[in-house]
């Protein structure tokens, strides 16, 4: 039995509801099948978008999405993609699969996509291979209202208007395929770039410098050190490969428990790399006043087999769902610093929410866990004290619960826990003070199969259920977690 109390009128900051953004690049079949099938395409679209995944993205209120990339970002020179479809440069997407890219999807589909799924653009800029009156020139082309000559281009173009942009990337993973610098050049090219990163008229860009892979700790030192007065955010990307090794990173449906374990263990270690960066940070910025944006997190495995290996398609199960709440939950608890997050990616490439094939279209376990937990957004994180029980596997033990919960404007309760045992349920009762709430309803994503995932031929295998395992009788919350499950409570 785990004894909880949640101190329900004592809150500790607002859970920024970007925690729920989303990743979409010009990677595989992200945004080509996945969101974009053109105009003429028998597939039912809006403006070339299809309709099934537009509306399944639009019921998760996903509130930020990135584009486009990831490494491509480094590559792509915006210019390819405006004007007339019929000119656009054809080039080879050399980080990616070495496919042609049309350029058929580009800066004013990209925001027509943001417009019909009611969320906000997140623009990567390329610092890698672009140069900075690129960069500024884009900057300018998609927010100034005056006269110069990539407003005026803009116009030409179709848009009249500027756009609304705030969140802008200043390079992407530049110690890697953004360019390979040292964290001292990077903070150097940085300031430079982010420099002619303008603000018209009355809109005002949220600037992002590239930040750490992992634990590289010097890295984020480096660019707070030497950076940190020139941002408004600082990104960290960490992805959980089960083995460990990038050569055989293991199957995403053939695993066996040793590997569902691994799996949750590496999906903890954000727990520590929040916490050590975010102590950097604190040198720096006690205020907190710079985010600390993890825009790429999520599994990474093998491809599926028989796919292009450059296309990172994998299929999606109840186990990705763990390591969704488990990430999720970590974010609400280090709201104070975490302003933002993206998993990799939106659809078809890696840690999917939604897979597509010709014109079908499934849901994930991780879909459904981002439609669970959707909440939290914007509320306020309130304080759960309990003392972890141990999952031991071998003689290595992790954790067994997660969990995070929050108040929302009306007042509602939300307590979010996922079960990472994959065996042993665990009881739970949960104190209430500061609270008289009196009736609970939850939601529950389990199963006794721990690989189960939806398919093209069984696309609901694998669904949230009501919960009725769970009263609330005088204060007092009492709940079976079954293993293996993620459960959302609401409290009211
Ligand atoms: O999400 C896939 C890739 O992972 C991104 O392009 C890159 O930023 C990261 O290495």
């Amino acid at each position: 039995m785990v004894n909880m109390i949640i101190q329900a009128d004592v809150t500790r900051g607002k859970i920024n509801k970007n925690i729920y953004g989303h990743f979409s690049e010009h990677l595989g079949r992200c945004i080509y099948e996945g969101i974009w099938v053109g105009e003429d395409s028998p597939i039912p679209n809006t403006d070339g978008m299809r309709n099934d995944v537009l509306a399944a993205l639009k019921e998760l209120q996903i509130p930020v999405l990135r584009w486009p990339g990831g490494c491509f970002a480094d590559e792509y020179h915006w210019m390819d993609g405006i004007g007339p479809k019929e000119n656009r440069p054809r080039m080879i997407n050399t980080h990616w699969g070495g496919v042609v890219e049309n350029n058929h999807f580009g800066t004013h589909e990209f925001f027509r996509l943001c417009e019909l799924i009611g969320t906000e653009p997140y623009i990567n800029g390329n610092l890698g291979s672009g140069t900075v009156h690129e960069m500024q020139q884009w900057v300018e082309y998609m927010t100034f209202d005056g006269e110069s000559p990539m407003a005026n281009l803009r116009r030409a173009n179709g848009q009249d208007k500027p756009w609304k942009l705030t969140y802008f990337g200043v390079g992407n993973e530049n110690w890697g395929c953004g360019g390979n610098m040292r964290p001292e050049y990077y903070a150097d090219e940085y300031r430079r770039y982010a420099t002619y990163v303008r603000n018209f008229g009355d809109n005002k860009i949220h600037k992002i410098a590239c930040g750490a892979s992992d634990s590289d700790y010097h890295w984020t030192e480096t660019l707070m050190k030497q950076a940190a007065k020139y941002m408004d955010s600082l990104t960290l990307h960490y992805y959980t490969i089960p083995t460990g090794s990038w050569s055989d990173k293991g199957s995403a449906t053939e695993f066996e428990a040793q590997e569902w374990f691994s799996t949750l263990k590496k999906t903890l270690f954000m727990e520590e790399l929040l916490q050590k960066h975010s102590a950097i940070m604190d040198v720096y910025d006690p205020d907190k006043r710079v985010g600390l944006l993890v825009d790429e997190w999520g599994t990474w495995y093998n491809v599926e087999p028989g796919t292009n290996p450059g296309f990172l398609y994998q299929q999606n199960t109840l186990r990705d769902a763990l390591v969704t709440g488990i990430n999720l939950n970590l974010f609400h608890n280090h709201c104070d610093r975490v302003q933002m997050a993206n998993i990799a990616q939106v659809v078809n490439v890696l840690q999917a929410v939604v897979l597509t094939e010709g014109e079908h279209m499934i849901l994930t376990p991780t879909y459904h866990v981002f439609n669970m937990f959707k909440v939290h957004q914007d509320a306020q994180l309130l304080d759960v004290d309990f003392t972890n029980i141990d999952y031991t596997y071998g003689d290595e033990k992790i954790p067994q619960l997660s969990v995070s919960a929050s108040v929302d404007a009306n007042g509602k309760i939300h307590l979010s826990l996922c079960n990472l045992n994959h065996q042993e349920s665990t009881e739970i009762q949960c104190q209430l003070p500061g609270t008289n709430k009196t009736s609970v309803i939850g939601t529950i994503l389990s199963d006794t199969v721990l690989s189960v995932h939806n398919s093209f031929d069984e696309p609901e295998a694998i669904q949230p259920l009501a919960f009725n395992g769970v009263s609330l009788l005088d204060g007092l919350l009492s709940l079976t977690l079954p293993p293996a499950s993620v459960i959302v409570l609401t409290l009211n």
